[in-house]
C-alpha cells in the first residue's frame, strides 16, 4: 500500500512533510516524493529509494515554510520503481500535483484518450492520468474539477491534490483506500492512517468511500461526488505511535488479515471483464500457453500451497495435467523442459533463492515463465517472461496471510485465463462470478468470526501437536493451516491427505493429538467424514472447518467452524482467514510475537 501525507496552514515546513512520510515508512515503499504550490507552479521533488534519497534533494529547503504540501511513499503496482514513476504526478501546465494510493482500473483507456487530446505523459503509472483529467476539468474550481475527474475513474483510490491557483488548499478523495483528516485552529492535516497526524492532533475524521474533502487552514469541508454536503463523526485517537502503525491492532499480522477484503479488491481490480479473466499483461505468452505440452508450478512455503490449488484448478477447468514442485526440489530435477513448457513461478517476495534458481533453469532450456509476485521490480519479476502482480501492498508480518489470499485470487484469474485459451468449462463463469463477490464475503465473515475463533483457540492452545487433514482442494488448505500454526505458535503441526491416515499417520493420534479436519461440502466430503470417524476412534479431539449449516459434520466433531457455501475450488480462499486467525490467536495465547516468529525471515534469499 502507498502512503499519503498532506498539510496546510501557518508554520508548515517542508521538513514536516518528510517527517510525516517517515511515520509511514513501516508500510514499506520503493520511492517517495513531495509537492507544494510555489508561485505559479507546483514544486515537485521525488526520488526512487528510501526517504533519505528524497531528503538529500531537499536539504537546502527542508526548513522552508509552505502554505500547503502533499507527500507520498510509493509501493509500485504499475511501472517499476523509478524517479519518474514516483509520486507526486503533475499535469501538462505544472500547476497540479496528485498523490494516489490504490489502482485505477481503466487507466489505459483514460491515458489513450488524454494522449489523443494532446497531453504529454512522463511516467508509466496509472496515477498520472488523474493529474491530466483534473487539468481537463479545471475551470477555476478545484473541488469541482476533482469531482468531475472521480466520475471518470474506475477502481480504488485515495488521492490528495494541490493546485498553484489555490496555494493554501488540498482537495482529497477516497474510494477503497483509507484516508484520515483533521484540523487545528491554524492548520489542516491528512494521511493514509493516523500515525503522521498524532504530532498535531488527536481528533480525526475517517473519510468514507465517495467523500471529497476540501482542506484549508483551520477548516475542512466534506462533500460527496455529486457536490452534496456530508458529515463524518469526530473520532478521538488515544493510540500511541506504535499502536497507530498497526491501525490499532495488536500485531501487523492481525491488521493484515483484516486488510484482506481490500487486498482482494486490489488483486481483482480490472482483471474480470464481462465475466471473463482479463490479463493484458499475459498477452505475450498466449502463443506459449496455446502450444504448451506441459505446465509446471514452482514455489515455496505458502506460495507452494497456493500453487497446489492452481494445479487442481487447471486440471478441473482447463483440461491440463499440471506438475508442481517445491522450488528446492524442482531446481535439481532432470525433467524435460523446452519451448513447449510453461512454468508458473509463485513468490510473494520475488526474491526466494530456490524459486529464482528454478526459474533460471527453465529460461536456459527455452521454457516460458509466468511470474506471480507482490513486488514490482523484484528479481523474479525482472527474470520472467510475464508478471502478474498481487497488488497486496507490503506484508510486514513474517507469516503470509493477505498475500496468500491475494495469490489465490490472482491464480484463479490466471487459471481462468488459461482455460479460456485451452479447454474452457462452462462452470468457470460461476466461479469467476463468485470470485468477484469474495471481497464482500470476506467483509462479512471477518466482522463476525474473530471472537469465536479466539474462544476456539483458548480450547486448543496448550496442545503440543496438531494434525490437519483434507482431500482435494482441502489438502492444500490443510497444508497451509498447519504451516500457519507451526510457524508462529511453534506447535508441531503436520498436514496429511486425509486418505493417508491409515497408511501410518493415524498411529500418532490419541487424546493429546487433536485433528483439524477440512470438510467443505464438496464431492469428497463423505470420504473425509469417514476419516474423521477413524480419528475419533483413537480418542483424538477434532475441530472441523465446514460449510455453513453442515449438521452432519457437527454431530461427529468436538468443535466446528462454519464458512459460507462456495464452489469447490473457492473453499481454500474462503477458509483462509479462519485458519489464519486460529493460528494467530493460539500464538498470542502462547506468549509469542506472531509478527516475528523465531528462526524465520520474511524473504528466504538464501538456499
Ligand atoms: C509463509 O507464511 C512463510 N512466510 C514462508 O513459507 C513463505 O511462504 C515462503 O518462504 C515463500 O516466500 P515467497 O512467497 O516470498 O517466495
Amino acid at each position: 500500500m502507498c502512503g499519503i501525507v498532506g498539510m496546510v496552514g501557518k508554520g508548515v515546513r517542508i521538513g514536516n512533510l518528510v517527517e510525516g512520510l517517515e511515520k509511514l515508512e513501516y508500510r514499506g515503499y520503493d520511492s517517495a516524493g513531495i509537492a507544494f504550490p510555489d508561485e505559479q507552479r507546483v514544486n515537485v521533488r521525488k526520488a526512487v529509494g528510501k526517504i533519505g534519497a528524497l531528503k538529500a534533494q531537499l536539504k537546502d529547503i527542508i526548513s522552508v515554510e509552505i502554505t500547503a504540501g502533499i507527500a507520498h511513499t510509493r509501493w509500485a503496482t504499475h511501472g517499476a520503481p523509478s524517479d519518474a514513476n514516483a509520486h507526486p504526478h503533475t499535469d501538462c501546465t505544472g500547476k497540479i500535483a496528485v498523490v494516489h494510493n490504490g489502482i485505477i482500473e481503466n487507466h489505459l483507456e483514460l491515458r489513450e484518450k488524454l494522449l489523443r487530446n494532446g497531453h504529454e505523459f512522463h511516467s508509466e503509472t496509472d496515477t498520472e492520468v488523474i493529474a491530466h483529467l483534473i487539468e481537463e476539468h479545471y475551470e477555476g474550481d478545484l473541488p469541482a474539477a476533482i469531482r468531475h475527474t472521480l466520475i471518470d475513474l474506475e477502481g480504488a483510490y485515495a488521492i490528495a491534490v494541490v493546485h498553484a491557483d489555490n496555494p493554501d488548499m488540498i482537495v482529497a478523495a477516497r474510494k477503497g483506500s483509507p484516508l484520515v483528516v483533521g484540523v487545528t485552529e491554524t492548520g489542516g492535516f491528512l494521511a493514509s492512517d493516523v500515525t503522521p497526524l498524532l504530532k498535531y492532533l488527536r481528533d480525526v475524521y475517517f473519510i468514507e468511500d465517495g467523500d471529497v474533502v476540501t482542506l484549508i487552514p483551520g477548516n475542512l469541508e466534506i462533500s460527496r461526488i455529486d457536490g452534496s454536503k456530508a458529515s463524518r463523526p469526530i473520532i478521538h485517537i488515544d493510540w500511541n505511535e506504535k499502536a497507530a502503525e498497526k491501525g490499532g491492532f495488536p500485531h501487523f499480522m492481525l491488521k493484515e488479515i483484516f486488510e484482506e477484503p481490500e487486498v482482494l479488491r486490489n488483486a481483482l481490480a480490472g482483471r474480470i471483464k464481462n465475466g471473463r479473466a482479463n490479463l493484458p499483461e499475459m498477452e505475450n505468452v498466449v502463443p506459449a500457453i496455446k502450444r504448451a505440452r506441459n505446465v509446471h508450478i514452482v514455489a515455496c512455503g505458502t506460495s507452494f500451497h497456493a500453487g497446489l490449488v492452481l494445479k487442481r484448478f487447471l486440471e478441473d477447468y482447463a483440461g491440463l495435467t499440471v506438475e508442481i514442485d517445491v522450488a528446492s526440489e524442482f531446481r535439481y530435477r532432470n525433467i524435460h523442459i523446452d519451448e513447449n513448457t510453461i512454468v508458473i513461478a509463485v513468490s510473494q517476495s520475488g526474491e526466494t533463492a530456490d524459486t529464482l534458481e528454478g526459474v533460471r533453469r527453465v529460461k536456459v532450456k527455452g521454457g516460458t515463465v509466468i511470474a506471480v509476485t507482490n513486488v514490482v521490480g523484484s528479481t523474479l519479476a525482472r527474470e520472467s517472461d510475464v508478471v502478474v502482480y498481487l497488488n497486496a501492498g507490503p506484508e510486514i508480518g513474517v507469516a503470509a496471510t493477505k498475500t496468500y489470499v491475494s495469490q489465490l485470487a490472482v491464480l484463479f484469474i490466471i487459471g481462468a485465463y488459461i482455460s479460456h485459451l485451452r479447454n474452457e468449462k462452462d462452470e468457470i463463469r460461476q466461479i469467476i462470478n463468485e470470485l468477484e463477490g469474495m471481497p464482500t464475503i470476506f467483509e462479512g465473515t471477518l466482522s463476525t468470526m474473530n471472537e469465536s475463533i479466539l474462544q476456539l483457540a483458548k480450547e486448543y492452545y496448550q496442545y503440543r501437536h496438531f494434525m490437519y487433514i483434507g482431500r482435494g482442494y482441502g489438502y492444500p488448505t490443510a497444508l497451509e493451516g498447519a504451516l500457519k500454526l507451526k510457524e508462529i505458535s511453534y506447535i508441531h503441526a503436520s498436514a496429511y491427505q486425509a486418505g493417508e491416515l491409515k497408511h501410518g499417520p493415524i498411529a500418532l493420534l490419541d487424546r493429546e493429538f487433536p485433528v483439524f479436519a477440512i470438510v467443505p461440502d464438496d464431492a469428497l466430503k463423505a470420504k473425509v467424514l469417514s476419516n474423521i470417524m477413524e480419528t475419533r476412534a483413537r480418542d483424538a479431539k477434532v475441530v472441523a472447518i465446514c460449510t455453513e449449516g453442515d449438521q452432519e459434520t457437527g454431530r461427529i466433531v468436538n468443535s466446528r467452524i462454519e464458512v459460507p457455501r462456495v464452489s469447490d475450488p473457492l473453499y481454500p480462499l474462503v477458509m483462509s482467514p479462519y485458519l489464519q486467525l486460529f493460528a494467530y490467536h493460539i500464538a498470542v495465547l502462547r506468549g509469542n510475537d506472531p509478527d516475528k516468529p523465531r528462526n524465520l525471515a520474511k524473504s528466504v534469499t538464501v538456499e
